[in-house]
């Protein structure tokens, strides 16, 4: 199954991919977290990466794609893989499609999870992620036992450069104009599936694979 998951920052695509990753054993290919980890290990592709990160803007569409199009051509993404964060653009869209052409596959379903925009400012600024294993914590739905400790692995807590209430208002207005747009471009080929997000992340994974499992494996 080849899988999208859409939605404005905060909807929980992060938590429902790992959930749905462990489940049906495909990965989760964020390109947040690959930018993430070229940023923090100093790579080329984090350096130019950086600014738009931290001022809440997108990357330039050639550089995820570039990513994506190796990422996708790994052996663990053969049987599968679920895509958080990828596309963000019609342009990204346009190009996945080509790039799953090219490797004989097409997508599967575009789960898009749908979240009041209040809700979402409350998520992202209560997130915090363990430095060390990347488990993701929220100091009011999802505290760790321990403050500022991981329950996983002991790893120090940290919140996100973009977390800061002034970045999330702006990744949200990129969001509105520059994403949702894919909303409506895949509704058009029939592959939108919409998600209710502001439930429990258990009832919305269970919602999620009622939807996979009867609609999605053909
Ligand atoms: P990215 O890392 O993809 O961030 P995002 O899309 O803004 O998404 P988030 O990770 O913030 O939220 P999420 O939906 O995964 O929610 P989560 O599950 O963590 O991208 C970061 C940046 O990288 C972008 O701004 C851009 O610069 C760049 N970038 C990435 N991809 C790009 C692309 N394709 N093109 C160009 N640039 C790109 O949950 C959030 C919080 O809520 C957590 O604390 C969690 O515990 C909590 N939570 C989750 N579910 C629930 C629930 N049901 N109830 C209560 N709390 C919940």
């Amino acid at each position: 199954m080849d899988l999208i998951l859409l939605g404005p920052p905060g909807a929980g695509k992060g938590t429902q991919a790992k959930m749905m990753a462990d489940r049906w054993e495909i990965p989760q290919v964020s390109t947040g977290d690959i930018l993430r980890a070229a940023v923090k290990e100093g790579r080329p592709l984090g350096l130019e990466a950086k600014s738009f990160m931290d001022r809440g803007e997108l990357v330039p569409d050639r550089v995820v794609i570039g990513i994506i199009g190796e990422r996708l051509e790994e052996k663990d993404a053969a049987g599968g893989f679920i895509l958080d964060g990828f596309p963000r653009t019609i342009p990204q869209a346009e190009a996945l499609q080509e790039i799953l052409a090219g490797l004989g596959r097409k997508i599967s379903c575009v789960l898009s999870i749908e979240v009041e925009e209040e809700k979402l400012v409350v998520r992202l600024t209560g997130r915090r992620i363990c430095r060390n294993c990347g488990q993701s914590y929220h100091l009011v739905f999802n505290p760790p036992a321990r403050d500022g400790i991981c329950g996983r692995c002991g790893g120090d807590l940290y919140q996100r450069d973009d977390d800061k209430e002034e970045t999330i208002r702006q990744r949200l207005t990129v969001y509105r104009e520059q994403t949702q747009p894919l909303v409506g471009f895949y509704e058009s080929k029939n592959l939108l599936k919409r998600i209710d997000g502001s439930d429990s992340k258990e009832k919305i994974f269970s919602g999620i694979v009622e939807v996979v499992e009867s609609d999605c494996r053909g």
